[in-house]
């Protein structure tokens, strides 16, 4: 016993990604709940313990819980490999959960890995990855993707206390990983989503290389109960994000990583949501490579002015880590979010590589000396 692992504070990896919200920054994985961490004087990330407060001690929690900046409320929900195979929760800013929703309307087991909100609405992809443990005693990854099966929206109300009002529209061809935003239009009567749908989803289990993550404009009639989606670049986009201050609401802009050979990011793309992609069937509006054997990760939007309830929407910087190949050396790098080059205003060299892949925040000095 080294001491370096102490099982009473939990024996999960929480390295998918991170929250802040309720006064507690944490570290996720879905496959288990989340974790509260502080920095340490030193930098050094320090593990308190397993957030129980979140779920029973065997249950977990998505790793993309979505906070809304306006009211304080954290958004979020679990998959299960049993019936009900969704539970969608909701914690309060005080940080205290609230009742579960258990939806049971969700027919089969499926990786559930993201969702977004509305101020009014809930939304979460039921894709053809589906999970199947009877899968394991013969072998084979309980994770499988189904061709048969038609993927689907599932809408329910924001702060609904059971499934009653929620619908699910069929969406052929749309298999989503991870959302960007939502938000309502047209009076509440649409729902527009930006999200990824990967293309090839049958690869995704074994050749991950020829699927390709397209990012998407869904909207989705409230009414009607239809969805239309198009396109809004033809690169290969994952890790979309926002000004966290717009999550729920009508955004313009969006950053997003170009994924070039899985986990590697070989640059950065900002895409305005305002213009039509009819004609060209792109928004990019600025982009930037990293060089030659140059990889990042997930764009991180910081507004230069987070209280300014006036700032404009991209007034702010793209922040990032750089791994280079080729000389072994890593960099965190700051980016001019409203410059159409995204051009880089600083650059701090790192005295260790941080690995590819994984999701970050970013948190204020302020934020952390109050945790
Ligand atoms: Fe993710």
């Amino acid at each position: 016993m080294s001491g370096e692992y102490d099982v009473s504070r939990g024996t999960g990896n929480a390295n998918t990604s991170v929250s802040h919200f309720g006064g507690k920054l944490f570290a996720h994985s879905e496959s288990d709940l989340p974790y509260t961490i502080k920095l340490g004087s030193d930098g050094d990330i320090i593990t308190l313990r397993r957030h129980e407060e979140y779920g029973e001690p065997l249950e977990q929690m998505t790793a993309h819980p979505k906070v809304d900046r306006e009211t304080g409320e954290a958004f979020a929900y679990r998959h299960n490999i049993q019936r009900p195979y969704l539970t969608y929760f909701r914690i309060n800013s005080d940080g205290i959960k609230q009742p579960e929703v258990k939806i049971f309307s969700k027919k089969q087991a499926s990786l559930v890995h993201d969702f977004a909100i509305t101020k009014n609405y809930a939304i979460f992809p039921d894709s053809q990855i589906v999970i199947k443990p009877a899968e394991i005693i013969k072998g084979n990854q309980p994770a499988l993707v189904d061709p048969k099966k038609v993927p689907k929206l599932g809408i329910i109300p924001r702060y609904a206390e059971d499934e009653k009002e929620m619908w699910w529209v069929e969406v052929p061809g749309y298999n989503c990983m991870h959302t960007v935003n939502a938000w309502e239009e047209d009076g509440g009567d649409t729902i527009v989503m930006v999200a990824t749908n990967l293309l090839s989803v049958e690869h995704f289990m074994d050749h991950q290389e020829l699927v390709h993550s397209s990012m998407e404009r869904l909207e989705i009639n409230v009414k009607a109960k239809t969805v239309a989606r198009r396109p809004i670049s033809t690169r290969c986009l994952d890790f979309g994000v926002i000004n966290p201050a717009y999550v729920g609401k009508k955004t313009r802009y969006m950053y997003a990583a170009i994924l070039t050979d899985e986990p590697k990011f070989s640059g950065v793309v900002k895409l305005d949501l305002s213009l039509p992609t009819a004609e060209s069937g792109d928004c990019t509006v600025a982009s930037r490579f990293y060089g030659s054997g140059c990889y990042g990760g997930e764009p991180c939007f910081v507004p230069r002015e987070p209280d300014n309830p006036t700032a404009e929407e991209d007034d702010g910087y793209i922040v990032n880590y750089v791994f280079n190949e080729n000389t072994q050396e890593s960099k965190f790098i700051v980016m001019d979010a409203k410059s159409p080059t995204l051009e880089i205003v600083a650059i701090v060299k790192l005295p260790q590589r941080v690995p590819y892949g994984f999701h970050g925040m970013f948190v204020r000095e302020c934020d952390l000396q109050k945790l």
